[in-house]
């Protein structure tokens, strides 16, 4: 009987894991977008998001870390309450889960804010002349003012938002001009 047990556990656990490498809505990494897309790689690899992981680690950043009431010298790289906005998909089916699983996806990535790139980018490598709203049924979202997840990761349940100091407030006109260039170039490319 118990054998019995184990066996189903382990079948479920096999369909588990093929769901979970190859299922949908799975995260790709930067470097794959970086193939076709290499202008918006290099500008984005110029902002803070691209290194943001760094700044769990002890040491780093220590005077801002102390002020927002955090331990400068505590190692928060496997820290859920960090993790969640320093990583690409945390949380999420085919996301970050740690940095000896996942270390891809380290750092605020495309994905972070353009969704899941595994089905989306096989509809734009089928076809350069893709329809955009094909592109959005498979999960790719283009960020507007309107229609975005900023606030998931800039709120005030952020230990650095604007009560802690204003130069963190997110002014979401300003933000989406400095994200990674696309228009009033901050990074030209
Ligand atoms: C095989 C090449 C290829 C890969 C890989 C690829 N893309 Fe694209 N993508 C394209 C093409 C071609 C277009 C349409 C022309 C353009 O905007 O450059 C496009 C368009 C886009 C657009 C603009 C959509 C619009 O019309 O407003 C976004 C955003 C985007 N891709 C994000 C990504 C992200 C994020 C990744 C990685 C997860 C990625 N792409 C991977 C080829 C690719
Ligand atoms: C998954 C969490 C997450 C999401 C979602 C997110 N951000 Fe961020 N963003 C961060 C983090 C973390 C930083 C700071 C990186 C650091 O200093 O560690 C940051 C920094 C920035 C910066 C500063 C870049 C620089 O180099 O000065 C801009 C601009 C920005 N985000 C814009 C946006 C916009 C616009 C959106 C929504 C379309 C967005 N972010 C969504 C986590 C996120
Ligand atoms: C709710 C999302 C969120 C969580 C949770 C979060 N951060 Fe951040 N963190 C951000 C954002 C957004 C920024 C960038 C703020 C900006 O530049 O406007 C940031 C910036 C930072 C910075 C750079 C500050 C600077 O002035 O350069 C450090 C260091 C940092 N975070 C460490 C941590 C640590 C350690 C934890 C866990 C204890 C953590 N963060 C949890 C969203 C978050
Ligand atoms: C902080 C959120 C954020 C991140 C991270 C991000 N993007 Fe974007 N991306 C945007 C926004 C917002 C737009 C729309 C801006 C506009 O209308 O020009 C956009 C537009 C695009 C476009 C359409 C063409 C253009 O330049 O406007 C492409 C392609 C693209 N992003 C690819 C990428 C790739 C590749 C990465 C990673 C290397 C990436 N993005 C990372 C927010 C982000």
């Amino acid at each position: 009987m118990i054998k019995k047990l184990w066996g189903v556990l382990f079948f479920i656990a096999i369909i588990a894991v093929f769901t979970g490498t190859s299922g949908a809505g799975e995260y790709i990494g930067a470097k794959k977008c970086k193939a076709c897309h290499m202008k918006q790689y290099k500008s984005w690899s110029k902002t803070t998001m691209a290194t943001s992981f760094e700044n769990l680690k002890p040491g780093v950043k220590a005077e801002e870390k102390k002020k927002a009431g955090l331990d400068p010298d505590k190692d928060y790289t496997a820290d859920a309450d960090c993790l969640r906005c320093h990583t690409t998909g945390y949380g999420k089916p085919g996301g970050f889960t740690s940095l000896a699983e996942t270390p891809k996806l380290i750092n605020v990535q495309c994905e972070g804010c353009h969704g899941p790139g595994a089905d989306f980018r096989k509809i734009m490598k089928k076809d350069k002349k893709f329809k955009l709203a094909d592109a959005e049924a498979a999960g790719l979202v283009v960020p507007t003012e309107a229609n975005n997840n900023c606030m998931n990761c800039h709120g005030s349940d952020s230990p650095f938002n604007d009560s802690v100091d204003p130069k963190y407030k997110f002014e979401i006109k300003e933000r989406l001009i400095n994200t990674h260039k696309h228009f009033p170039l901050k990074y030209d490319h």
